[in-house]
């Protein structure tokens, strides 16, 4: 049997008379990564605030470790670990002294010890005496994820935690984050990366302007999008009016000059594909085979591409 770690019913939140959580209800099972993704402004930050008993809710139930949020505030602050989206590290202090602070705080038995080995896990040692001031935007994330795991908390709550840094520094973060729950601890992780959602997580949910638009495994939302196809560009529209004479069953985007042609991606279909082309004389100028991931997921419930397809 799995143990719920986070239960969340009918939570609302409103600034004002701005409604920002419209309704929320999920669980998340324990030692298991649950990711909750969204644009800007959808609702994450909030969410995270509610949960780890920073912010008050309007209305509904939370109860994170067995203890509700609004009542059991103390037991709750206990059992979790909290990485906000901007790095809670004291800039006057080093590493090493931001961390021995955290162990203190915490009451940490043998802090000198879990410090020296957070600062290794997190390759760390040589700055360790340095002044946190002079770290990079990336050190100081990873310092501020390693003062989170002081005192081992068995739920933690990571509010994008990669923005920001270099693809190798992601994958210690993710490599970190997988090694945590090997050892049983359950992530909260918000992200606006849909790539880092589909290498960790076990279970995500799709919020925007305040409501969960999908729920369920990195492979349950793909299979919500329309399948593998072939997409084919070409050169004008006389040749895409060509194209989409031949093609039965093509859907035609006339801006972009391509057409989107469903198929099953195999090297038959294909060869079958581009035979009929050449019958016609027809030339595309690209051709490549789409499998659906994250971000068309993001695009089709949100109407919007997400941060990283635009980054692209
Ligand atoms: N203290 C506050 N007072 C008023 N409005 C707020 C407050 N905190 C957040 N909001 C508003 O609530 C909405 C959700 O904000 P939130 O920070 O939860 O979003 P987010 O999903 O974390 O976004 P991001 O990806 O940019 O971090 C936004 O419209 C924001 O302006
Ligand atoms: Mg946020």
């Amino acid at each position: 049997m799995t143990s719920t770690a986070i239960a969340v019913t009918g939570l609302r939140k409103a600034f004002g008379d701005k409604v920002v959580l419209d309704g929320l209800d999920f669980d998340v099972a324990a030692g298991s990564v649950f990711s909750m993704l969204g644009p800007n402004g959808a609702g994450k930050t909030t969410t995270v605030n509610v949960l780890a008993t920073l912010l008050k809710a309007d209305a509904g139930t939370v109860r994170v470790a067995g203890h509700d949020v609004a009542t059991e505030t103390r037991q709750v602050r206990a059992a979790i670990g909290v990485t906000g989206q901007f790095a809670a590290v004291d800039e006057l202090l080093s590493g090493r002294e931001n961390l021995q602070l955290m162990a203190d705080l915490k009451r940490v038995r043998s802090g000198d010890q879990v410090v020296g080995r957070l600062l290794e896990r997190f390759d760390l040692v040589e700055a360790a005496d340095k002044m946190s001031s002079t770290y990079s935007g990336g050190m100081r994330r990873k310092l501020d994820l390693a003062m989170t795991l002081v005192g081992s908390p068995r739920i933690i709550f990571l509010d994008e935690p990669t923005t920001g840094l270099d693809p190798r520094s992601r994958r210690t973060m993710w490599g970190i984050v997988r090694e945590l729950v090997a050892d049983g601890t359950t992530i909260f992780l918000t992200t606006q990366y849909l790539e880092e959602a589909d290498q960790l997580a076990d279970q995500v949910v799709v919020l925007d302007q305040g409501r969960l638009v999908a729920q369920g495994t990195p492979e349950e939302l793909k299979r919500q999008v329309p399948g593998t196809h072939v997409r084919l560009r070409f050169a004008d529209l006389d040749e895409l009016d060509a194209a989409a004479r031949v093609l039965a069953g093509a859907t035609r985007d006339d801006q972009e000059l391509i057409l989107r042609m469903p198929s099953d991606g195999q090297s038959r279909s294909l060869r079958a594909l581009l035979d009929r082309l050449d019958e016609h004389d027809i030339n595309a100028q690209e051709f490549s085979v789409h499998t659906p991931d994250l971000d068309d997921v993001f695009l089709a419930l949100t109407g919007r591409p997400s941060a990283e397809a635009v980054a692209q």
